[in-house]
């Protein structure tokens, strides 16, 4: 299994080393990330990118802003405002911050010990995801029916977006192994091709059959009846179970409503925002023109003219069918509110 994401211990120069997704599925190129400004320039490039992911870069981007900060003389405000910015790299997937925030608070212990709760970061993700992907795995079988079922799914949640495994990616692989999927329609994912580039590359690996479809071919998709489910990732689910994914999500899930199948949102519990009351108050990342307005490099709009490009979309719970952590599964339409209160677990 690829690691987007490793701690590399080394004498002189210890550091992150990411594999640079900017480059799949055409050349498997390794960044090795010595300061905290290049862990910036790769998160804000997604060079490294998906929500539990982030948060292993926000846990690693502490460990390595210690030894940035003793290397090159930091006082402590200095370290701080390190920190600060790599947490804040990315404003929509909760876990980038929670991350940093949690590694962050043993800063006084030292170097190693704020080492050790990174570690600890990605090994209770890949944890956590293999649980969520058993778990909506059952919950998909005793829904649908115990027979192989076809999927869409948007983005990519494998194990490129994680520490290991994946989320929505991982109930995939473990319907797969289950003999219990027969075809997953993956959408492409403009404007960064996360789908067509990621997802199709990790599905090819493992050797499960899929076609890659155009954005707005999803949602016809879902109502011609060629799939029994959808399953996604979220970059942030707030007390109310509204989730932020990937934009061209909520699509996906307005056509699952219509059509009456299930919509399915898999997330480490880390994903979820508890002091965040509702979905209006999360913050979408807009990212520059460019990123639609040119393919390949090669402008395919009218020169001068704008973009608009929100990275996410948020799905309102009422058309969530089951939310899928490590912890259990939630149906947010009949369960009560708020689904994630603070400290009450689900
Ligand atoms: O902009 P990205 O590629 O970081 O967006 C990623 C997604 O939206 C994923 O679906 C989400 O982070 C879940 S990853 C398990």
């Amino acid at each position: 299994m690829v690691r987007a994401i490793e701690w590399i211990d080394a004498a002189a120069d210890s550091h992150i080393r990411l594999i640079d997704q900017t480059r799949l599925p055409s050349e498997e190129v390794y960044l090795e990330v010595t300061s905290i400004d290049l862990l910036i320039d790769a998160i804000q490039r997604l060079a490294v990118r998906g929500a539990p992911a982030l948060g292993a870069a926000g846990g690693y981007g502490v460990a390595l802003a210690l030894l940035e900060a003793e290397r090159e003389g930091w006082d402590a405000d200095r370290l701080t405002a390190a920190i600060d910015a790599v947490a804040n790299a990315r404003p929509t997937a909760v876990n980038l911050a929670w991350g940093a925030k949690r590694v962050a608070g043993f800063r006084a212990e030292g170097f190693a010990r704020t080492l050790a709760e990174a570690h600890a970061i990605a090994t209770e993700d890949e944890a956590a995801n293999r649980e969520l992907s058993r778990l909506g795995a059952d919950w998909l079988l005793a829904r649908i029916g115990d027979r192989p079922l076809r999927a869409v799914t948007h983005c990519n949640t494998g194990a490129l977006a994680t520490t290991a495994w994946g989320t929505a990616y991982g109930i995939l692989h473990e319907l797969h192994t289950r003999g219990k999927l027969e075809l997953v329609y993956v959408d492409e994912t403009r404007p960064l091709l996360q789908g067509s580039r990621l997802t199709s590359w990790e599905l090819h690996q493992d050797g499960i059959p899929h076609l890659v479809e155009v954005d707005g071919a999803a949602s016809s998709t879902i109502l011609r009846g060629l799939v029994d489910f959808a399953v996604i990732g979220a970059d942030r689910i707030t007390a109310n179970g509204d989730t932020a994914n990937k934009v061209g999500s909520v699509a996906l899930a307005l056509a699952c409503a219509r059509a009456g199948i299930p919509f399915v949102v898999a997330a480490p519990y880390s994903t979820v925002d508890e002091d965040t009351a509702t979905g209006e108050e999360i913050e979408i990342e807009e990212r520059g023109d460019e990123e639609v307005l040119a393919f390949g490099g090669v402008s395919v709009a009218t020169p001068g003219v704008r973009a608009f490009n929100p990275a996410f979309d948020v799905t309102p719970h009422d058309i969530i069918s089951a939310i899928v952590t490590e912890r259990g599964v939630t149906e947010p339409s009949v369960a009560a509110q708020p689904l994630f209160a603070a400290g009450s677990g689900q």
